[in-house]
């Protein structure tokens, strides 16, 4: 169904591709030997420019799972990007070496270029604060799986939703689907950019509200989506320091959210998460990570085209 094709940003794929790789992804985890050894022979280049735990490493196991082999590089001081290389020289060349390459880069826009100049699939593993598809299909399936399907959800996205590529693509996946709302909780200068309330949300009549109260709005959210404040993203330190802990999810806030609320967290995790808050059955983000890589195993074997 995905034979050859890329992913670049959300909407790369339809509802209805979505949905066959959400069933791919639970018949990859409840079958140890489904399409064990299927991709024996391809090669996945794993291009890192930029820091990655989950995001890499489950890809390379959903390689290796998958039977196939790993090339690549976990940070650019390793390629020759260190020398001056450009990204187009780079993918032209390692497009050359495999079969499909995941990127993660710091620059926005950079899978999209990648795909012009590869002669493979490109995956785009995150572009500075634009996307990061993958976790994107981790988050989905992840609430697919906990609450059966997207209908009448309330999400709430809470933390750095200015520079938070994961909240902006899950964003954009969601308003795909109906009777889905939003509920944005940030500080005023992390603010959830205009491109995805003006440009997707009312394009797609996506009912939400924005707020800086996390505990104002906790008890009307089916799914809580903590993010972390990211440091990397900020040009000035002291800007980072004042807003890095305004939100700090903790067990008593977790009293007053329903019995059935979820909270995700495409990690990692700083401060924002009390480590007590594990322990609650509602916390899922142990659980995200781990279907992170059984929907990359599928979105692998889907796009290899042996499935
Ligand atoms: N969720 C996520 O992208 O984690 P990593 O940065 O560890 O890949």
């Amino acid at each position: 169904m995905l034979k050859g094709r890329g992913l670049i940003g959300p909407d790369d794929l339809s509802v209805e591709e979505l949905e066959w790789l959400f069933d791919l992804t639970a018949r990859i985890k409840d079958d140890a030997g489904y399409l064990r050894q299927s991709c024996r022979g391809r090669l996945l280049a794993s291009l890192f420019f930029e820091p990655s735990t989950r995001t890499r490493l489950s890809f390379e196991a959903a390689m290796l799972r998958l039977g196939g082999s790993v090339l690549g590089f976990a940070e650019p001081g390793s390629s020759s990007v260190s020398k001056g290389e450009s990204l187009a020289d780079t993918i032209r060349v390692v497009s050359s070496y495999s079969d499909v390459i995941v990127m993660r880069n710091p620059k926005e826009g950079s899978a999209l270029l990648a795909s012009r100049y590869s002669t493979v699939p490109i995956i785009n593993a995150g572009d500075g604060g634009h996307h990061h598809p993958t976790q994107t299909l981790t988050d989905l399936v992840t609430i697919k799986h906990l609450r059966g399907d997207f209908s009448r959800l309330t999400i709430g996205f809470c933390g750095d939703l200015k520079f938070g590529r994961t909240v902006h693509s899950l964003a954009a996946a969601l308003s795909r689907y109906a009777n889905v709302k939003m509920v944005f909780v940030s500080p005023d200068e992390l603010r959830i950019p205009e491109y995805i309330t003006y440009g997707i949300l009312k394009k797609n009549n996506i009912e939400y509200a924005e707020t800086d109260r996390l505990e104002k709005v906790i008890n009307d959210l089916d799914v809580l989506y903590m993010t972390r404040v990211q440091r990397e993203r900020f040009l000035n330190e002291e800007e980072y320091i004042r807003l890095k802990d305004s939100y700090i999810l903790t067990t008593d806030l977790m009293k007053r959210a329903r019995n059935k609320m979820i909270v995700l967290h495409p990690l990692p995790r700083v401060n924002e998460i009390s480590v007590e808050v594990d322990d609650d059955p509602r916390a899922a983000y142990f659980k995200q990570a781990e279907y992170g890589m059984y929907i990359r195993m599928a979105l692998l074997a889907a796009i290899l085209g042996v499935v």
